[in-house]
């Protein structure tokens, strides 16, 4: 196990695109809510796992702006899964001092879930340990564009100059406003792409493609990751 003593640098935040349940489930003739299922079950594992490696912020893709296209019958499925792991994980992220955290736009789910993320918030927001930021209905440009409303918003009411912007005008605003960006981003199901995923926080993220599939992604595969990111040489434009 990897910790804090382990003689390993360790990302102060790691995104995770948690990908291919669906495939999962066909592997095994299952339907692929089934895949779903298995996959909310690692979640709840491997983010507990993660909180003891020394991980200060770990953002979890969990569903995107782009994921209402799928077929009704599976979106149900994934609301409430999101439903049932929202009061399962409660408790045992209570064990481990996890402050859960949503981001994304939470206005497109019904109000049970609603209620639910905002439960959670709740009974989180005095914790200490690891800060897990659940993306869902979350989309990077999505964000990008909700930072210039707002922007443009500031500009018209409130007497902002438009020459005087900055970037930090646009982090302020974006959903993981005062957190460092991340330093590592995992993705399961062995795709290379972002998906829509933290496009403007990337710029300088280490990106780690994995073929095992997400109900497959255990400790052994998170290790794997934090070890390849340790050979890594970071220059951030320098040399
Ligand atoms: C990721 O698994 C979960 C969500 C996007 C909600 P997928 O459902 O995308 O699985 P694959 O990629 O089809 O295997
Ligand atoms: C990305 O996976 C979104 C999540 C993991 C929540 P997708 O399965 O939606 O991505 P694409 O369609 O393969 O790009
Ligand atoms: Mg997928």
């Amino acid at each position: 196990m990897i910790d804090k003593d382990s003689g390993l640098h360790i990302p102060e935040h790691v995104g995770i695109i948690m990908d291919g349940n669906g495939r999962w489930a066909k592997k095994r003739a299952l339907p692929r809510s089934v895949g779903h299922k298995f996959g909310a079950q690692n979640f709840r594992k491997i983010t507990r796992y993660i909180s003891k490696t020394g991980v200060k912020v770990l953002t979890l893709y969990a569903f995107s702006t782009e994921n209402w296209k799928r077929p009704l019958e599976e979106v149900s499925a994934l609301m409430s899964l999101f439903k049932q792991y929202l009061v399962d994980s409660l408790t045992d992220f209570r064990e481990d001092d996890i402050k859960v955290v949503f981001i994304g736009d939470k206005s497109a789910f019904d109000p049970k879930l609603r209620e639910l993320i905002q439960e959670s918030e709740e009974v989180a927001k005095d914790r200490k340990g690891m800060l897990l930021n659940i993306a869902m209905n979350y989309g990077s440009r999505d964000e990008i564009l909700r930072a210039v409303k707002m922007i443009a918003n500031d500009v018209k009411e409130h007497g902002l100059d438009p020459e005087s912007i900055t970037q930090n005008d646009i982090e302020s605003r974006l959903y993981t406003a005062g957190l460092p960006d991340p330093d590592l981003i995992i993705r399961t199901g062995g795709e290379f792409r972002l998906s829509n995923f933290l496009l403007y926080q990337s710029a300088y993220s280490e990106f780690y493609s994995t073929e095992t599939l997400w109900p497959d992604f255990h400790e052994e595969e998170f290790d794997k990751a934090i070890m390849e990111y340790n050979q890594r040489n970071r220059r951030f434009g320098g040399v």
